[in-house]
């Protein structure tokens, strides 16, 4: 254990940290993020270390505006300027060329940098405060559940990072989407917090990239992600429950409850985007319980069903019981 680690509301001192080249904790609307200078290398090598995550998979850097963006990358797509007019800050990401200020470790030596605007009142008065962008992925280990509250990080990263900064339960509960241009078309490479129908409504038709698990060059889409140390197996819960009958099993769903050992419910509703808000949450609550297996359902496809699915299907994707 290197540090103690202590989550606070204090803006200041986050900026401290940061300022020497250490790295924090930050909410955002979408997940709380792991942050560090962008432009300090040393710093960045940090996040990669903390997070053990491989090197080939980029980081996403935040700052307060439009023009700051401007600053670090060679220019913005004409299509791409609306859909960052509307949606920054927000849950959009966008791929842009990147300029030599951004070192080579951010993007994996990849041309593009990606760059968002976070819809945080924290978030954006921290950024605001610092003369340089963040670098920062979601604040989990590799591989794990993104967190969407500060107690999330602590429990995986308590004693390896200095301070968390709270800005209380996040907003949207589920990563940005992430957009770039290839030729004239408007890709979608991780769907996310920014529904398509959102995205099409000022941009006109976009394509959706479906991602490998061969290509970690390509918006570094495993697989296997998102996803919680038990088996995790999507399907109808009913079947499901009684294929697994004598086995421990944790049971995450949209709106119904079923008779399980443990059962977790996203949104007793049936609201799709308070299904996102609780999805993470949901999963760590299941991974902490004694089951052998979560089972789980996917959700209808529209608004951030598609983005809640995505999760889902990748969270499943580890080895079957
Ligand atoms: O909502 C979010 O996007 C959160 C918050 C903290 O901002 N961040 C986040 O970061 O989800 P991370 O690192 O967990 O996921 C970022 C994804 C990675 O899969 C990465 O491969 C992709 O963005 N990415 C980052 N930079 C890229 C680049 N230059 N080219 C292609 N993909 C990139
Ligand atoms: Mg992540």
């Amino acid at each position: 254990m290197e540090f103690k680690t202590q989550i606070g509301k204090d803006i200041n001192h986050a900026a401290e940290i940061l300022q020497g080249g250490g790295i924090v904790g930050i909410p955002t609307e979408t997940v709380y993020g792991l942050a560090g200078n962008a432009l300090n290398e040393d710093a960045v090598l940090k996040i990669f270390k903390a997070k053990n995550r491989p090197f080939f998979d980029p980081l996403i850097v935040h700052t307060h505006a439009i023009p700051e963006i401007s600053r670090y990358v060679k220019h913005v797509p004409e299509r791409l300027l609306p859909l960052m007019e509307r949606f920054m800050p927000g849950p959009l990401t966008v791929l842009l060329p990147r300029t030599t200020a951004i070192p080579d470790l951010v993007t994996s030596g990849l041309e593009r940098v990606a760059f968002r605007i976070p819809n945080h009142p924290v978030a954006l008065e921290l950024l605001r405060s610092m003369d340089f962008p963040l670098a920062a992925p979601s604040a989990n280990p590799f591989g794990y559940i993104s967190p969407t509250r500060a107690q999330h990080i602590l429990a995986q990263l308590g004693g390896i990072i200095p301070y968390i900064l709270d800005g209380g339960e996040c907003g949207i509960g589920i990563e940005s989407t992430i957009v770039g241009m290839e030729g004239d078309a408007i890709v979608v490479y991780r769907l996310g917090g920014l529904s398509i129908e959102q995205i099409e409504q000022i941009a006109g038709e976009v394509t959706i990239q479906d991602h490998s698990t061969s290509d970690p060059a390509g918006p570094g889409m495993l697989e296997s992600h998102y996803a919680p140390r038990k088996p995790m197996i999507l399907g109808d819960i009913d079947t499901l429950l009684d294929e697994y009958r004598g086995r421990k099993i944790a049971v995450l769903s949209f709106c119904k409850k079923y008779d399980a050992d443990w059962s977790y419910i996203l949104s007793p509703e049936g609201d799709i985007d308070v299904a996102a808000k609780r999805l993470f949450a949901g999963m760590r609550e299941l991974d902490a319980t004694d089951a052998d297996l979560i089972i789980a359902e996917s959700l209808p496809d529209g608004g951030l069903g598609r983005a809640v699915n995505d999760r889902l299907r990748r969270a499943a994707a580890t080895p079957k019981p």
